[in-house]
């Protein structure tokens, strides 16, 4: 998923976290004969950690209370049916199901049938076999990771209330550049450089051999990526991760439970030994006393706060001033130099800027930082311009050779990759096409709005400006340009085929009018009505700075959505790629394993798009009324569901890039010496990729297609099996109906996960929230600024305790539970906090009203 960060300068950044305590075991308090006296009030496992969370603003727990809370959920077997239904309806607009089906050749990760796979899910509930939430829930995020699509996720129920996480980080690293990757704690490779001393791996991981363990919690857990080598590397831990505050699958953001004890075993013979962690997701106060499992359920999976919840307990996050700041040496423990030559304003964990820029001189070589492409309205402009500074600063400096580094890079906002794109080739057009699904219920939202804005009256002056605030939409199509022929669609039947591919139905292909200013404006905001795109764009008159052959981009595979958007961009001009890391294996290694989609769309993005559809049936007489849904029952309660409405098509071909094997041009392993030193490592780079190939890892090369008409054909698929739970679920829970002897409906209440509404008068009446101006994305495409009262949430995992995104505005006390002293290790991952921003808008917070319905 994207991770976006909020420029927001009167927030701020906190002093460095504590050190860290694990919490003691919460059994004492379980235990009836503990307690002295009269029988007190009977307290649970989930009880006990949510008590803990509000009275001591404790967020770090053993991972087996969690567990031992997560299964003490109550299963609901109605509620569980009318989340499938939605789910699986949503599901169709997603342009992979017949490609995981079968897939071709090259990729990389297990066939799955998800059509089948939750029917299987829905016979699981017919015939009782989840006996408790946690079950059902694991079962169906195992479907979710079988996709191996970082724009198919469910934030929701249950499982969103905690991530299970290492208290130590790894890394993965040579020794020399040559010898096969070992795992080490990621602590000792960084205090062993500033002291000089020679770390230990790890040899085994709960006795089992270190590779095996990691290969089988990658495959369980890491999220999204079509090749196992960007699987391991989503488990270490990486400098350009550290900038952005972000947690890996291993140590911070597991889904699945991992079991209670963890321990490594090094090559010299030491033990560790350690527990693995839950890191709570929701912040203090947010629920109420939830007291059992059935509490759990309400407010989890239902959205709903328990009765006894009392708002006034709740206090506004207090952010302190953001300290300027110029580069990313002391958040990256020193990897990044100190002094970049160009760096974007606002730099840090918690600020808008992203982009610096680093100039090499006894090499020649210009380095391009763009760990992510996450950028809002007020920061785009900003990073754009810093690209730019960086290529007049390392042209007038002559250097010969450019590293574009997009480490860690998992997307953002589409405008930057082609703002980028163009920046390094002023004088190209990039192709870009994309295709979505054929079906009938895509059809006909398309088919009505496409209508309707065709309909618009020009010459009416509300209409125009609605007609231009909308077009950017995903169901407007004659405005975009049919890949066959550069013509715009004429209507949406002629854009939906359908064309019959791999035994499915899409659409043709389509692709933007980069030269069309109301199009622009309308997709990417005001900012670009200097025409950056188009023809008339700035920089179509400048030349390009380098050829193809004098740029390289560098990635560690887990480039995603937009990031591989821009890679697929600049590859088929010549530009190469070094990818970084993998699994401890030789051979090629994929530059951008990440989503290789055009667009991530959401379920509420739909439900509004249904909406829409039918509140303009009576002027386009396309009845979508008769076909499309009303009001769709979500089920469950649901944070985000996310999905890939557009695959990525490259011209000429039918494969969607997710499916084809695209091996970076040379791969080098990290090593003990570049891992923390990003200096040595753009070196490493710079050397493998311009002057001395054999610096590459063994057999990796020749696999590219860059610039390549005859690559080696891909390697075979390594034997896998289908994801499984590490952990049997048995116990069977009763359903309660009414756990907690009553409970309000929370909907509309600003937390909980629940819409962002507007301030009123300038201020937010639930006492937490805080009132801030932000810009946000109406489900038009237009972007407005609105007053939203915005509550606060955790970026500690995929949880976030938020209905958006949550921006990163601080580091956060990690607290252990009171209730387990007696620490053993420090936990080392940092956990953030900050302000929920919505995703997208509504006319609560003062999206535009169509002016013909008035709504
Ligand atoms: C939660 O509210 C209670 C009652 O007002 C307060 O004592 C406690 O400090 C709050 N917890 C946190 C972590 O702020
Ligand atoms: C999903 O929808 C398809 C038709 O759209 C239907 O055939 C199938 O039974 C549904 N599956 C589930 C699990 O509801
Ligand atoms: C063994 O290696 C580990 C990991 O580098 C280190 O923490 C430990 O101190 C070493 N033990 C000995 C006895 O050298
Ligand atoms: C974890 O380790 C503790 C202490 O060694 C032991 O008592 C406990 O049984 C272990 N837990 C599991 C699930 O193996
Ligand atoms: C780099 O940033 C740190 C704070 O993050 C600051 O203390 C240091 O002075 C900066 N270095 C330079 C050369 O500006
Ligand atoms: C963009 O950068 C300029 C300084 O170069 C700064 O004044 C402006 O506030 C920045 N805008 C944002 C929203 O970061
Ligand atoms: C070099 O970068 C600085 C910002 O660091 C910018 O002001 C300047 O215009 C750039 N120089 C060129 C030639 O682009
Ligand atoms: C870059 O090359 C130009 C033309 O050869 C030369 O005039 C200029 O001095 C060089 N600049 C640097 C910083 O070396
Ligand atoms: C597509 O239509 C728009 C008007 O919606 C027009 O401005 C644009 O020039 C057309 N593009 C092409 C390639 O015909
Ligand atoms: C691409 O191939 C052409 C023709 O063989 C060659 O001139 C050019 O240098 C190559 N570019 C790269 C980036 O390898
Ligand atoms: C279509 O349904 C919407 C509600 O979703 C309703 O507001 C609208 O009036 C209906 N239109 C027609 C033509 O019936
Ligand atoms: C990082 O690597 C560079 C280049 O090899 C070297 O000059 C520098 O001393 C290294 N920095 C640290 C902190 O080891």
């Amino acid at each position: 998923m994207m991770l976006f960060v909020q420029s927001l300068a009167v927030l701020c950044f906190a002093a460095p976290g504590i050190a860290r305590t694990l919490p003691k075991p919460l059994v004492a308090r379980q235990d009836p004969s503990a307690t002295t006296g009269a029988p007190a009030a009977q307290s649970t496992i989930c009880g006990d950690i949510v008590d803990d969370v509000n009275t001591e603003g404790a967020n770090l727990f053993w991972a087996s209370d969690a567990y031992a809370c997560l299964t003490s959920v109550p299963f609901n077997p109605a509620v569980a049916t009318r989340f499938l239904k939605y789910w699986n309806e949503t599901i169709q607009f997603q342009t992979t199901l017949a490609y995981l089906k079968n897939p071709p050749e090259g990729y990389q990760q297990p066939a799955i049938d998800v059509l089948a796979g939750l029917q299987e899910i829905q016979q699981h509930i017919n015939e009782g076999y989840y006996t408790n939430q946690y079950a059902f829930e694991a079962d169906f995020q195992l479907l979710i990771f079988a996709m191996h699509d970082a724009h198919i996720a469910l934030t929701a129920g249950a499982l969103s209330a905690f991530s299970f996480a290492s208290p130590y980080e790894i890394s993965s690293v040579s020794v020399d550049g040559k010898q096969d990757p070992k795992v080490y704690i990621t602590d000792d490779i960084i205090d062993s450089q500033d002291e000089g001393w020679e770390p230990s791996p790890i040899r085994t991981i709960n006795g089992e051999d270190v590779v095996e363990y990691l290969t089988k919690y990658a495959a369980l857990n890491s999220f999204g990526n079509v090749e196992p080598h960007a699987d391991w590397n989503a488990l270490m831990t990486h400098p350009a991760m550290d900038i952005q505050g972000g947690l890996t699958a291993f140590s911070g953001s597991g889904t699945f439970y991992p079991g209670e004890n963890l321990t490594f075993t090094f090559e010299n013979g030491t033990n560790l030994e350690t527990i693995w962690l839950a890191i709570y997701n929701e912040e203090a106060n947010f629920t109420g006393p939830l007291t059992t499992g059935g509490d759990f359920f309400n407010y989890f999976v239902l959205g709903l706060l328990p009765e006894s919840f009392d708002p006034t307990t709740l206090q506004p996050p207090q952010f302190s001033d953001i300290p300027v700041q110029t580069n990313w040496s002391v958040d990256s423990f020193g990897a990044y130099p100190e002094d970049p030559d160009v760096a974007q304003f606002d730099l840090s964990v918690a600020g808008g800027g992203i982009v610096t820029g680093y100039i090499i001189e006894d090499i020649s070589t210009g380095v391009l930082s763009l760990p992510s492409f996450a950028a809002v309205s007020e920061t785009i402009g900003n990073f754009s311009s810093t690209v730019n500074d960086f290529i007049g600063n390392a042209s007038a400096a002559n250097v010969s050779r450019v590293i574009i580094d997009l480490q860690q890079n998992t997307g953002g906002a589409t405008i930057l990759a082609f703002s980028t794109f163009k920046s390094f080739f002023p004088d190209l057009v990039p192709f870009a096409g994309s295709r979505r699904r054929s079906f009938p219920m895509a059809n006909t939202i398309g088919d009505s709005t496409t209508g309707f804005w065709d309909l618009l009256n020009e010459d009416d002056e509300d209409e125009r400006l609605f007609k231009e605030e909308i077009a950017a939409t995903e169901w407007v199509i004659t405005n975009r340009l049919n890949a066959a022929n550069g013509n715009n669609f004429t209507n949406w039947e002629e854009y939906q085929g359908p064309i019959n591919d791999n035994g499915d139905s899409f659409t043709l292909t389509e692709r933007y009018d980069l030269a069309n200013p109301t199009w622009q404006s309308a997709a990417f905001d005001e900012w670009v009505n200097d025409g950056y795109l188009g023809d008339q764009s700035r920089f179509s008159k400048g030349d390009r700075a380098w050829s193809p052959d004098q740029i390289v981009i560098l990635t560690d595979g887990l480039c995603s959505s937009a990031c591989s958007l821009f890679v697929e961009m600049m590859t088929r001009e010549g530009v190469r790629t070094v990818v970084a890391g993998g699994r401890p294996s030789t051979g090629p290694m994929q530059a951008a394993s990440g989503n290789r989609g055009a667009r991530l769309y959401s379920a509420d993005q739909i439900d509004d798009d249904i909406l829409f559809a039918r509140s303009i049936d009576e002027f386009v007489d396309e009845s979508a009324n008769g076909t499309l849904p009303d009001v769709r029952d979500e089920g469950i309660f649901i944070k985000f569901a996310g999905f890939n409405l557009r695959d990525q098509i490259r011209e000429g071909e039918k494969i969607p890039l997710q499916f084809k094997y695209e091996a970076a041009d040379c791969r080098i392993y990290y090593t003990l010496a570049n891992l923390y030193n990003m200096t040595r490592l753009w070196r490493d780079v710079s050397a493998a990729a311009f002057d001395d190939p054999s610096l590459c890892v063994e057999g990796s090369t020749g696999y590219s297609t860059t610039n390549n008409t005859n690559p080696k054909p891909p390697p075979k698929l390594e034997d896998q099996k289908s994801l499984v739970l590490t952990t049997p679920v048995t116990e069977q829970i009763e359903f309660d109906d009414d756990p907690d002897g009553g409970l309000q409906n929370a909907v509309g209440a600003n937390r909980g996960g629940k819409d962002i509404v507007a301030c009123t008068n300038g201020a937010c009446t639930d006492g937490i929230s805080v009132c801030r101006t932000v810009p946000v994305k109406c489900s038009n495409g237009k972007t407005i600024n609105a007053q939203a009262c915005l509550p606060p949430c955790s970026n500690s995992g995929p949880g976030s305790g938020c209905k958006g995104t949550c921006n990163v505005l601080q580091k956060q006390e990690s607290k252990v539970s009171s209730s387990r002293g007696g620490a053993r290790q420090p936990f080392s991952g940092q956990l953030y906090s900050g302000l929920c921003f919505p995703n997208v808008g509504t006319r609560n917070l003062g999206c535009p009203a169509n002016p013909k319905t008035g709504r």
